[in-house]
């Protein structure tokens, strides 16, 4: 068993490595040594906190074994497209810790140690902790089905369901009183064991009341909920680490949540209180007739494009689930060799996690100067050729901007219908996670390319 002293000094060398790895995540070109930063951080953090127990040594030395072991399976099985899904099933296991952890707190003898205000203060973190816990557990349980396309990603729509909120928390706080006044014993234990129903229930309604659209912001937040979580265990347990860990995890969460509700346009209030706001956006173009579409061949597109002096390719979804970036990047090279210029419009939400796109370009090579953010190519639409769109539908719905009825109204999009001629890749007319038609496919200067973006792709690299 080490010292107290030590313990401690490791847990601020850890706490720094995490601040460290932040740092590095913050931007691409550091963002392995972040990683690495956070990978050495967590190693000490384990090796010092399992040096401080004094019993049940080897229970915890084979729940280590078997996480290992099952981390490491999911993380070399899971394909990039299905990351939100993990990320959102691992908050939930912050959440259930955090529940764990609360029923723990409570039932251990050691809390009759505690009195007066301490234990007033020992029960309030608690019960704040098994709350925030069980909401987390419960709305990243439903953020992940709704990723992997087994719960409905539309918005649940109950009546009165702002009220039902309201009154999820106010019972909530009426039992916290009851909790910490009420001597220990059966109804005091009932007040927690009810709150924590409310809250399970509270967690699955606040998520599954966010739209499809509006998911990238649902994953941040409960990557916040989740960080405040471990903070909220790291009190109920005393452990400084957890507490500076969970803290930093909650307010970068946070952070990243608010940069993606300024990104897409949306009330960062509304979208936290599941929702708020949605009402009016019921009424969808889905089921509006838009006319006829066209369609290309590759040997058409190939063409098309051999003519262009500009072109501009946006990738989205279709194209991380095709794996057609490494198809992407050899056509980029091969029509600049041919003296086109050819650049990448990536919008903020584009795929399934921030800085998908991104990721799967730089990692086939497409260079980074070439690669460019929505609002800095937004503009050079009008002057541009050709776009071609592959496997991304919400980002460039120009609904979001015509239609004020639309469930992604007003959520910034990258305006490729200003274009001489517009490309569609994709596999049929069906739409994009938001679950909107697009009237961009039906625009005069749109052809629809058919087919797995990946096929797609190379079949117009040979016919070039
Ligand atoms: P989407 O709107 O989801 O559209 C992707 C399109 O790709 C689909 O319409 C699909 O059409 C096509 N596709 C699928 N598989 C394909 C394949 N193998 N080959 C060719 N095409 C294929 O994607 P987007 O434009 O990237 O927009 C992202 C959406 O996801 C937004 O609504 C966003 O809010 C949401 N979202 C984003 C995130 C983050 S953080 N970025 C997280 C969760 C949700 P077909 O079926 O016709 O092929």
């Amino acid at each position: 068993m080490l010292s107290q002293g030590i313990i401690q000094a490791a847990y601020v060398i850890a706490a720094l490595l995490f601040i460290f790895s932040l740092q590095g995540l913050s931007k691409q070109e550091t963002a392995k040594s972040g990683n690495i930063y956070g990978i050495i951080g967590m190693v000490i953090a384990l090796i010092a906190t399992v040096s401080s127990i004094t019993g049940g040594f080897h229970w915890i030395v084979i729940a280590m074994i078997l996480g290992a072991a099952i981390g490491l399976y999911l993380a070399k099985k899971v394909e990039m497209t299905q990351m939100p899904e993990l990320v959102a099933l691992l908050h939930s296991f912050v959440g259930m810790a955090a529940v764990l952890v609360g029923f723990n707190s409570y039932l251990d003898p050691h809390i009759a140690l505690f009195t007066g205000g301490e234990l007033t203060v020992h029960l309030v973190e608690i019960f704040i902790g098994v709350f925030i816990g069980a909401v987390t557990f419960s709305g990243s349980v439903v953020a992940f089905g709704k990723l992997n396309g087994r719960i409905s990603s539309k918005a649940l729509m109950l009546p009165n369901k702002h009220y039902l909120n309201l009154a999820a928390i106010i019972v909530s706080i009426i039992l916290m009183i009851g909790f910490v006044h009420l001597e220990a014993g059966f109804v005091a234990f009932m007040c927690l064991l009810i709150m924590t129903l409310i809250a399970f229930a509270f967690g699955v309604h606040l998520v599954a009341s966010i739209g499809g659209a509006d998911m990238p912001v649902v994953i941040s937040m409960l990557n916040s909920y989740s960080g405040w979580a471990a903070a909220a265990a790291g009190f109920m347990l005393s452990n400084d680490l957890l507490i500076v860990t969970g803290a930093l995890v909650g307010s970068s969460g946070a952070i990243l949540s608010y940069i993606m509700c300024k990104a897409m346009n949306r009330s960062f209030i509304s979208v936290i209180a599941g929702g708020f706001g949605n009402d009016a956006s019921a009424a969808s173009s889905s089921d509006e007739d838009m006319g006829e579409y066209r369609e290309m061949q590759p040997v058409d597109v190939a063409q098309v494009l051999k003519e262009a002096r500009s072109v501009i390719i946006v990738p989205g979804y279709g194209m991380a689930v095709a794996q057609a970036q490494g198809a992407v990047s050899n056509i980029t090279e091969k029509l600049r060799n041919m003296g086109i210029e050819v650049r990448f419009g990536i919008h903020p939400v584009a795929g399934r996690l921030p800085g998908h796109m991104n990721v799967l370009l730089a990692e086939a090579k497409v260079p980074y100067d070439i690669v460019l953010e929505m609002d800095e190519i937004n503009e050079d639409f009008p002057e541009t050729d050709v776009v071609w769109v592959i496997g991304a539908n919400d980002t460039v719905n120009p609904a979001a901007e015509e239609d004020p009825n639309s469930p992604i109204a007003g959520m910034p999009v990258l305006e490729v219908w200003k274009a001489k001629t517009v490309i569609i890749s994709k596999r049929s007319m069906n739409t994009g996670y938001a679950g909107v038609q697009n009237p961009l496919f039906f625009k005069e200067n749109s052809y629809m390319l058919f087919g797995d973006a990946k096929a797609s792709v190379e079949k117009v690299l040979q016919d070039i």
